[in-house]
């Protein structure tokens, strides 16, 4: 079993994601801690409540920081995800509540009592993981690996031409995160530009499982949209969920070892750069993927959900 902790922005994509991990056999879900970017960070926290609740997983939420490390906030991606985070689908009140401990905190403590166990799975801006690592020197080597949805190595950006979004909305994490060396996989728009969810996709799931499957057919809508308007595309890349099968199924990536560097300035800021000569420990980078098995593997364990 892969011990998981999601670090999420939910966010449609990230509402796949979550789901996955819940049908996932063989993941124990240990909690999912909350980011800005998609939302704010108190809707995510709002959002990541409800996922769970509607999934049926009892699981600690725990929130994380309001704002980038040094950059001012910035607004949410309401263009992409909707104005409450689930494209159409109107905000609701969760039953439960956060954590007293923030994420960070949480994040620190799950990595100590499961120590070399721990996968971290972020699929947001990275402010969160940056913290814990600056609040606990030894929070890299508790941990088994930090599995991220972010950057580019030759696909250029989704945001800028130069930077994916979870980079963007916080480049000073994203550089500090860079320095964890080969505890770190970098799956990002390389291989999740791979893989396309259509309409008919959400169609065949939301038939075999009707009410979470449903759920997400009506979140996607919006989502297709987007990708229709702006990119011409017939379909959603399927970025977060890529980033979750990866914490479990590593054999369908081929990845490359780069010492990674991310640029906080100008036209550029929050692209991730090879930067052979700074010195770091290699980061592992996702630059191929078995995409018709990833998405298949997706198709698949959501059709379990009710
Ligand atoms: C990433 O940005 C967000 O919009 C998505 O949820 C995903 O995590 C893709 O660039
Ligand atoms: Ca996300």
């Amino acid at each position: 079993m892969t011990k998981l902790i999601i670090d999420t922005d939910p966010g449609i994509d990230d509402a796949m994601a979550i789901f996955y991990a819940a049908a996932a056999p063989e993941i124990e879900l240990l909690g999912l801690t909350t980011i800005f970017g998609n939302v704010t960070t108190p809707m995510a926290t709002r959002n990541a409540l409800r996922l769970l609740e509607a999934v049926g997983v009892d699981a600690p939420v725990a929130e994380g920081a309001h704002q980038p490390l040094n950059l001012p906030p910035f607004p949410p991606s309401a263009n992409v995800h909707g104005a409450e985070g689930f494209g159409d689908i109107p905000a609701s009140t969760p039953k439960g509540r956060a954590l007293d401990e923030d994420a960070a905190d949480f994040l620190i403590r799950m990595a100590r009592t499961h120590k070399g166990e721990l996968v971290v799975c972020p699929i947001g801006p990275l402010t969160n993981i940056a913290i814990a690592m600056q609040r606990d020197p030894e929070f890299v080597s508790n941990v088994k690996a930090i599995v991220i949805m972010g950057g580019s190595l030759e696909e250029g950006g989704n945001i800028t031409p130069h930077a994916e979004a979870n980079i963007y909305h916080d480049p000073h994490a994203a550089d500090v995160v860079c320095t964890a060396g080969n505890k770190v996989v970098l799956v990002g728009l390389d291989v999740t530009h791979r893989i396309l969810c259509t309409p008919d996709d959400f169609s065949q799931i939301a038939a075999k499982a009707p009410n979470l499957g449903g759920m997400l057919q009506d979140m996607s809508h919006f989502y297709l949209k987007f990708y229709l308007e702006v990119a011409g595309l017939n379909g959603c890349s399927l970025h977060d969920p890529t980033a979750v099968i990866a914490c479990t199924h590593p054999e369908l990536f081929e990845m490359r070892s780069v010492a990674m560097s991310v640029s906080c300035e100008g036209d550029t800021s929050g692209a991730t750069l090879s930067s052979p000569d700074s010195g770091r420990v290699p980061v592992r980078v996702c630059v191929g993927v078995e995409a018709d098995t990833v998405k298949a593997l997706f198709l698949e364990r959501l059709s379990t959900l009710s």
